[in-house]
């Protein structure tokens, strides 16, 4: 799909189809107004018989338009004039955007992005129209025999209210389809089944950003965890067939003296739970384990999409976590990279286990920040279920930056507490600490976990367990945290 910016005249735009909005009660949008003027009121006697009233969401096709250029005009119910924030946006562009995938329309022009939305600009509202009509077209049939038939629609313009914000709109438009490429690549490797989206498929994914974007590339192998006693990440990955990898990628193109941003992303590829084996009901989306690291991957496409001036380093552990003869055991005790003793209580705890072998790693690119993104926790999305991203940070000042960039993006995120009163939840009588810390505060013992191996950083840790993807009749990948991420590296970046 070709995205492109324009001003003109609704009535005069030429294109298979037209997207045009609608307030309730019955009050049309500025460029619905220029429409009815045209047409002698064909769009008033419409909303008069009240098969559109501008309830949010709701949408209506019309054809042959008297007056209009286009074969056909979409209109699209924008909810009350005063209520259009950025939630509401959102809600009407995707469903603009199914009901123009959903029809033949080719060429289509939407006209939403002149809405006023409280204080965003244009950029801001062209960017997220590229990002949320991208996503609302995203479909994964890479595994079915037939895939479906492609979408009619091949080019669509986003028109600006005036010649002046020409500019501002192709910066949106940029900035929205390097979001949503690096959203896509997070969601296929999410969405692709556990046998194919191994910890050697990540690593050579990581290859092909690397070749495409100029990335530095380091994949260690187990003799080299070995080498450097990564115990805890070893002591995961030993109940598999498959062979685990620490993935580095390195995008250097901030000043040469700039500390980088580190990105840790949770890659198990697939999480039975080892020993502690979970229940089987809906355990098909413990493939969905690797968000973590298919978002840090996103967010490195992002970059190398839109070349960033940032320095920025990239690491994911990734193995599977399996019962076997050869796992890790409960009472078991691992001694990680940092030299602190873990006693493995529960192995279904493993997301930390990989982690914190990877934070001990990042240490020696000296990171400005370093923010670690994983599915962690079931008991995150019982606490904020599947809206907000759960933020925990050692940093003030970092966790105001993530939340900054989670609410211009709209990928929420909300902050937890990190408090030194849930450390002692996970005391251990045989090692320094326990790998879990009871079934009270879950997200924040882990995220207590974490912090004890990121004292000498400054830290955020995402537990994205409720965000990464969704259930049910509508299973599959977000893409999310990806444009957190990203949004993030460019307030770094300056942009
Ligand atoms: N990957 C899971 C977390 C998870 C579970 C995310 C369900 C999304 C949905 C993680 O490895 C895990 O199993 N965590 C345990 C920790 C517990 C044993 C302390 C959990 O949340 O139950
Ligand atoms: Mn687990
Ligand atoms: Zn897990």
């Amino acid at each position: 799909m070709e995205f492109s910016i324009k001003n003109i005249k609704a009535e005069k735009q030429r294109s298979d189809l037209i997207v045009v909005g609608v307030y309730e009660p019955k009050k049309l949008s500025a460029a619905a107004v220029a429409i009815d003027q045209v047409s002698n009121g064909y769009l008033t006697s419409i909303l008069k018989r009240g098969d559109m009233q501008g309830k949010l969401g709701t949408t209506l096709m019309l054809y042959s338009v008297p007056g209009v250029a286009a074969q056909r005009l979409l209109l699209v119910g924008l909810g009350r004039e005063r209520d259009l924030h950025e939630r509401e946006y959102r809600q009407a562009v995707r469903a603009a955007a199914k009901a123009v995938v959903g029809s033949t329309a080719g060429s289509t022009a939407s006209f939403l992005a002149e809405l006023p939305v409280g204080k965003r600009d244009i950029a801001w509202r062209v960017a997220q129209l590229a990002e949320v009509t991208r996503d609302a077209a995203y479909r994964f049939d890479r595994m079915k025999s037939k895939p479906a038939d492609p979408y009619a629609l091949s080019s669509l313009t986003v028109n600006v209210p005036t010649k002046a914000d020409l500019e501002q709109g192709e910066a949106g438009l940029r900035q929205g389809l390097a979001v949503a490429a690096g959203m896509d690549l997070a969601k296929d490797l999410g969405n692709l089944p556990p046998n194919v989206c191994t910890p050697t498929y990540l690593a050579e994914q990581a290859g092909e950003l690397a070749k495409g974007y100029g990335f530095k590339l380091e994949v260690l192998e187990r003799e080299d965890m070995e080498k450097l006693k990564m115990g805890a990440l070893l002591g995961v990955a030993r109940g598999s067939r498959q062979p685990p990898k620490l993935i580095v990628l390195q995008h250097n193109k901030g000043p040469k003296d700039q500390r980088p941003v580190v990105l840790v992303g949770k890659g198990i590829t697939f999480d039975a739970g080892g020993i502690s084996i979970k229940p089987s009901a809906d355990m098909d989306e413990m493939k969905y384990d690797m968000c973590g690291a298919a978002s840090v991957l996103g967010a490195f496409k992002t970059l190398g999409e839109l070349g960033l001036p940032i320095n920025a380093v990239g690491v994911i552990p990734t193995c599977e976590n399996l019962p076997d003869g050869n796992a890790v055991k409960p009472g078991d005790v691992l001694t990680s990279m940092s030299g602190q003793t873990i006693e493995v209580l529960n192995t279904d705890a493993e997301g930390r286990l990989i982690l914190c072998d990877a934070i001990t790693y990042a240490e020696r690119f000296n990171p400005a920040a370093l923010v670690d993104i994983a599915t962690l926790t079931g008991a995150c999305v019982i606490a904020l279920g599947h809206h907000a991203t759960g933020l925990f940070s050692n940093n003030d000042a970092l966790a105001k930056e993530l939340l900054k960039a989670s609410e211009d993006t709209f990928d929420r995120a909300w902050r937890m507490p990190l408090w030194e009163d849930y450390q002692e939840q996970l005391s251990s009588n045989f090692a320094d600490v326990a790998n879990i810390g009871g079934r009270a505060a879950g997200s924040i013992t882990a995220a207590c976990f974490l912090s004890r191996f990121a004292k000498k950083l400054d830290w955020a840790h995402l537990d994205i367990a409720g965000t990464a993807w969704k259930s049910g009749k509508e299973k599959g990948s977000t893409g999310r945290p990806v444009p957190l991420l990203a949004q993030f590296l460019m307030q770094r970046a300056g942009r």
